[in-house]
C-alpha cells in the first residue's frame, strides 16, 4: 500500500481548495448523479486528474469528486467508485477512502445498489446497512500493515456506526417512504447470485446482496472514520420472482431509490 500515493493525491486536492476542506464525505453508488449534480459552490476533479486514483469502467458511474456544499452542510461527494469485479485489487478499491481519510474526513456516508433477500424490501426502497458480511475474498487490509494508517487487527464491532445510523433513522422519520434496516453482504461478482446463494446468504443472516462498499468500509474503519451507509434496493435476490435478472433493471430502480435517497441525504447531512 502506498501511504506516499495516498498522501500525495491528498496534496494536489488540498491544492486547489481555498478553505477549509469539509469533514463529511459521500461514496455514492450508481444512479445518484443527481445529487452530485447539486452539489453547490463544487470544486470538481474527474477522477482520471487525480494522480493516482482508479478510474472506474460502470456504466452509470461518471467518476469524480466534488467538493462543496449539500443544503448548506461542506461535504465532499465522490461520484461513482470502482469496483472488485473490474478486477481491481483490495488496495484501489481502498485508495479513494484513504484519500478522504488524508484530507481529514470523519464521517463517511456510502450508498450503493444491492438486492433484497427480504420480500418486505421491495425494489425502489432503501436499506440502512446495520452490519455486514464479507464474502468477496477482497480485503483492502491484506498485506503489510502500514501503522501510519491503522493498527494491524482493526475492531469491527461498530463498522456501521450505530449512532449515526440512529441519526439516519431520524432523518427518515418525517419522510412519506420506510427506511429498512439490515446486514449486506457483499460478493464479488460481476454475475448475479444463484438462488441457491441467496437461499444460503438469508441463512446466514443477510438482508440485502451487492458488488461493493464493504472495502471501503473496513479501510474506513482501518483508519478510523465512523461510516455509515444506505443500500439503494434495485431488485429482489436471485430465485425470489419469475425472470431474468438484468443490469438495465437494476439501473430502473436504482433511479427510484435515488429519488428518496436524495430526500434522505439532504435531511441526515444536517444532522451529522
Ligand atoms: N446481487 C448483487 N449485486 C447487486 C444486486 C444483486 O441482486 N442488485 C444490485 N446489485
Amino acid at each position: 500500500m502506498s501511504y506516499e500515493n495516498i498522501q500525495a493525491c491528498a496534496e494536489f486536492v488540498r491544492g486547489k481548495v481555498n478553505g477549509d476542506i469539509p469533514k463529511t464525505a459521500m461514496i455514492l453508488g450508481s444512479g445518484l448523479n443527481s445529487l452530485a449534480d447539486s452539489i453547490e459552490d463544487a470544486v470538481v476533479f474527474p477522477f482520471n486528474e487525480l494522480p493516482h486514483f482508479p478510474v472506474t469502467t460502470v456504466q452509470g458511474h461518471a467518476g469524480r469528486m466534488l467538493i462543496g456544499k449539500l443544503e448548506g452542510v461542506p461535504v465532499i461527494c465522490m461520484q461513482g467508485r470502482v469496483h472488485g469485479y473490474e478486477g481491481h485489487s483490495g488496495e484501489k478499491l481502498a485508495f479513494a477512502t484513504r484519500v478522504l481519510w488524508a484530507l481529514g474526513v470523519e464521517t463517511l456516508v456510502v450508498t450503493n445498489a444491492a438486492g433484497s433477500l427480504d420480500t418486505e424490501a421491495a425494489p425502489g426502497s432503501l436499506m440502512a446497512i446495520t452490519d455486514h458480511i464479507n464474502l468477496s475474498g477482497i480485503n483492502p487490509l491484506t498485506g503489510i500493515n502500514d501503522d501510519r494508517i491503522g493498527v494491524r487487527f482493526p475492531d469491527m464491532g461498530n463498522a456501521w456506526d450505530a449512532e449515526l445510523t440512529q441519526k439516519l433513522h431520524k432523518a427518515a422519520d418525517g419522510l412519506d417512504f420506510p427506511l429498512f434496516s439490515g446486514v449486506y453482504i457483499m460478493v464479488k461478482g460481476p454475475n448475479f447470485e444463484t438462488p441457491a446463494e441467496i437461499r444460503a446468504f438469508r441463512t446466514m443472516g443477510a438482508n440485502a446482496v451487492g458488488m461493493s462498499t464493504v472495502p471501503e468500509c473496513l479501510a474506513a474503519r482501518h483508519c478510523g472514520m465512523k461510516v455509515v451507509g444506505i443500500s439503494s434496493i434495485t431488485n429482489y435476490a436471485a430465485g425470489m420472482v419469475e425472470g431474468e435478472l438484468t443490469h438495465d433493471e437494476t439501473m430502473e430502480y436504482g433511479a427510484k431509490a435515488a429519488v428518496n435517497l436524495e430526500k434522505l441525504l439532504r435531511k441526515f447531512v444536517q444532522d451529522i
